[in-house]
């Protein structure tokens, strides 16, 4: 076992996509750990956009703001070297909140922690069958309401959440457009993941197209992006649509707040607008992995990765998410 631990810690709240003049990468000693406590080797993080929001200093969000001076909190997937808590053993692999860092130091009792059987793919428990996977499913249909041979739209749709909600949307059998930045991602979404239409929101007016699209307005639309685009599609949603508020990315490094300049269409339109965090539904994990596993296993639905390699590259990996210079779900390898 090494005698260091690179760590990645929050200096000041980052201005914008500034996050290499935010976050430092410092050797600190390995964490002594006590208690009913673990210590795991990471061996991948998962990088999610939704954590921008934790570095910033507002406290009406939905986590807490990160302490500056903290190590960066994210999902690992990691091997558990050293273990104080009975239900933990040491060899296992856990999927869990840890520190961007070479070891994590874990507090199971806390929760956010699961251990995990050894798959194909491992990064598979950060996708498909992880929380972004859990998050697609719910808003899908819990938020969504998604019923088959309906006309959903997901943004971000080349990105890891959105690309699972738009799968998760075929295999249920609605009719699925996606937005994603870039005629190649867009292809790519028709080809490869069989999405039924895809807009370019860089390169085309997304309300003309989706107009073209869907003369008849669409039944769902999961947002992961809030914003203009938002505005874009209110005047094409379908009477008595629904809008599963997934993210807000084109808000997060901003500080004032935008709100829909076309509120009134929610009323007009009669639709139901309603936000969801993937942690409040955290404990039904393994019930909807038994749902959408079968259309893992048979090839349905998958998921592209984007691979960086060292810790040392993380903030390189992370602002991919932000600058749309990722395809699928964001990860760092660390180790074998
Ligand atoms: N509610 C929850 O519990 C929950 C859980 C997971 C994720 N989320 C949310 O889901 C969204 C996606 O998160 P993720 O972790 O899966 O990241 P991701 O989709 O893999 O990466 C973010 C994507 O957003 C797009 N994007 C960035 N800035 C944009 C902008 N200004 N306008 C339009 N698109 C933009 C980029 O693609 P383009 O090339 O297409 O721009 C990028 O690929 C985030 O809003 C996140 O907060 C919410």
């Amino acid at each position: 076992m090494a005698e260091t631990n690179r760590v990645w810690r929050l200096e000041r709240y980052p201005q914008g996509q500034d996050f290499a003049g935010a976050m430092r990468l410092d050797d600190s000693p390995l964490p002594q750990i006590g208690a009913r406590e673990l210590l795991v080797r990471n061996l991948w993080f998962s990088l999610d956009a939704g954590t921008r929001m934790w570095f910033t200093p507002r406290t009406d969000s939905y986590m807490p703001p990160l302490p500056l001076g903290s190590p960066v909190m994210g999902f690992v997937l990691g091997q558990i070297v050293q273990s104080r808590h009975p239900d933990h053993p040491e060899g296992a692999i856990v999927r869990a909140y840890g520190q961007w860092a070479d070891y994590s130091r874990l507090a199971p009792d806390a929760g956010n922690i699961w251990q995990v059987p050894q798959i194909a793919d491992m990064r598979q428990h950060f996708a498909v069958l992880g929380p972004n996977g859990w998050t697609a499913y719910v808003g899908l249909n819990d938020y969504g309401k998604a019923r088959p041979g309906e006309t959903v739209l997901v943004s971000a749709a080349a990105g890891a959440t959105g690309l699972l909600a738009a799968q998760f949307a075929k295999a249920s059998g609605c009719r699925v457009i996606g937005i994603a930045g870039g005629a190649a991602k867009c292809a790519r979404l028709l080809a490869d993941f069989g999405l039924d239409a895809a807009i370019d929101y860089k390169g085309e007016d997304v309300a003309t197209r989706l107009a073209h699209l869907a003369p008849e307005g669409i039944d769902v639309y999961f947002d992961c992006v809030g914003g203009p685009m938002l505005d874009a599609v209110l005047p094409n949603m379908a009477l008595y649509g629904r809008i599963a508020i997934c993210g807000l990315i084109a808000t997060y490094d901003r500080e004032e707040r935008i709100g829909p300049s076309q509120f009134d269409l929610i009323l007009m339109k009669r639709l139901t607008v309603a936000g969801f965090f993937s942690p409040d539904f955290y404990g039904r994990g393994e019930a909807i992995n038994r749902l959408t596993r079968p259309w893992l296993d048979s090839g349905r639905v998958s998921m592209a990765f984007d691979v960086t390699h060292g810790v040392e590259n993380t903030l390189v990996a992370y602002a991919k998410m932000f600058t749309g210079a990722n395809f699928g779900k964001t990860m760092v390898k660390l180790a074998e």
